[in-house]
Parts: structure tokens; sequence; C-alpha cells
């Protein structure tokens, strides 16, 4: 991809993501929370940064992500921004900033923006937030849908499990998916679905489909960076591949630090003044 000209640093937006739709070059994704692990990510070439709402499970130890609040998202999100050279960063919004009515939808949007400085926001749902949506976009705030597995509807579905496995909701996911493209979304992610559907959706579609747990069909993948990193170690549904053992690692080096501590081993003279 020609994001950079020379060493100057050109910015993924996303027209950047429609283009690589066009020309058939897959779309890297990858979720961040904090300045460090956002700056290694961005330097090491990820497309887009999502803030997820995941946050509430793996920075906060929430069962769900229903609690995370619209203020710790923004504080998350204004971190990750400062790290970004590059990439672009969608910010998740929270449950119960946006499904209660389209101005306040608008304006937890408006704020992500502000305060942030991200570039886009994700949103749970398909019809049902459809006017959200378009009060969002019509205020020139990009914004990437999220269908299948929505987590942040989870006690109304009551499991993790792979959605749209029946006709009915597959062809209601359909419809959901064509609707968020009219809206104006600028892409859309798909969770835990069939990979024939997800393939399907994406075919369909003019926009970008992002899959998680939606096979190889799609225009991107998203991951969870803790659990591609290997820090996180009892979530192991199929779809998710680790690329290091970091639990592993981070395990024995303060195992090391431990003993080397009540060893007086360190520090030594070296590290002294
Ligand atoms: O919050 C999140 O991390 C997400 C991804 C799983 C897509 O929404």
């Amino acid at each position: 991809m020609s994001v950079h000209s020379g060493s100057e640093i050109k910015r993924v937006t996303t027209h950047t993501l429609q283009e690589l739709k066009n020309k058939g070059e897959k779309i890297s994704m990858l979720t961040a929370y904090d300045y460090s692990l956002a700056k290694l990510i961005d330097a090491a070439g990820i497309e887009v940064i999502l803030v997820g709402d995941s946050a509430s499970n793996v920075m906060a130890g929430h069962e769900t992500t229903l609690p995370i609040t619209l203020d710790q998202m923004i504080y998350h999100a204004s971190a990750v921004v400062r790290a970004a050279k590059r990439a672009l960063v969608v910010v998740d919004m929270p449950f119960g900033s946006y499904q209660g009515d389209s101005l306040e939808a608008l304006r937890s949007a408006i704020r992500i923006m502000k305060e942030t400085g991200g570039h886009a926001v994700k949103v749970e749902g398909g019809a049902e937030i459809a006017d959200c949506i378009c009060k969002i976009v019509s205020a020139g705030v990009p914004v990437m849908g999220h269908l299948g597995l929505t987590p942040q509807s989870i006690y109304k579905f009551g499991t993790y499990t792979v959605r749209a496995r029946e006709e009915a909701e597959a062809q209601k996911l359909l419809r959901d998916a064509k609707l968020l493209q009219e809206c104006g979304c600028f892409a859309i992610v798909l969770e835990k679905i069939p990979a024939k559907l997800a393939q399907q959706v994406a075919q369909t579609l003019q926009i970008p489909v992002i899959g998680i747990g939606a096979g190889s069909g799609v225009d991107g993948q998203v991951l969870v960076l803790h659990d591609m990193l290997g820090i996180t170690k009892e979530f192991k549904p199929r779809f998710l591949r680790r690329y290091a053992d970091l639990h592993t690692i981070i395990t024995e080096a303060v195992s090391r630090y431990i003993e080397d501590v009540k060893n007086i081993d360190f520090p030594n003279e070296k590290e002294s003044y």
C-alpha cells in the first residue's frame, strides 16, 4: 500500500480503506487501549486501530463490555490517538451512549471526536439504531457498523456462540448490512458468523467488511491485541490465532526479577550510582 511517500507518513483514512477493498487488498485492524501498545502496532504498520469497548474486559477486568463509560472510552482513545501517527483510529461508542435517541448518540459521538482526536466511531446493531447512525453521519463523523455477535447485547442473546446460522437471522443480517451502508457507514465489522454468509455480505456491499471469526472471504480482519499476543490465556475461541506467548514471556521475566531482587543480584555495581 502506498501510504509512505518518501520519509513522510501518510495517514490511513476511510478513503484508503475503500481503495484497499476496491483493489482487493486485505485490511489489517487490531485493538489498542493505551499509548505504549498503540505506538508499537502503529509503527508496525497496522492500518486501523480500534479502541474497542473490549477495554472493559481486557483493561478493567469486567465480565462484559457493558460497564465501560463514555469518559473511560475517551481516556483510552486519547492515549491511543497520541500514539498513532499513521493508523486510522476508530473509537467504540460504549453501551448506553447512543442507543437511546439519535440526539444523544450525536452528542456522544461529538464528545469522542472533540475530546480524543479520534477519526471515526463504531456502533453495534442494525435497523434498531439506523436513525442514530444517520444522525452521526450527517454531522460529518465517520461511522463503522458492527453486526453478528454484538457483545453489548449479550444479555439479550445469552451466549457468545456463533450468530446467524439460521436462515431468518442470516437474512436479517444481510438486510441490516445493506441498511448500514445506505445510512452512510464507511465500513462494517462482522463478528462470529458463518464464513459463507460473511463472504456474501462482503461481496454484496461496496464498503469494506472487516471480520472477526467470520472467515477469510471478507475485506479485512480484526483481533483483540491482548488475545493475539497471548497475554490473555483463558480466552480460546476457534477463530483466534496467537502470534506470541507474552503470558509466558512476562511471567518468566517477572519471576527472574523477583529472584534477582531476593538474591541481591539486582541491582549490580554497573546498575548503581
Ligand atoms: O471491542 C472490541 O474489541 C470489538 C472487536 C472485537 C471488533 O468490537
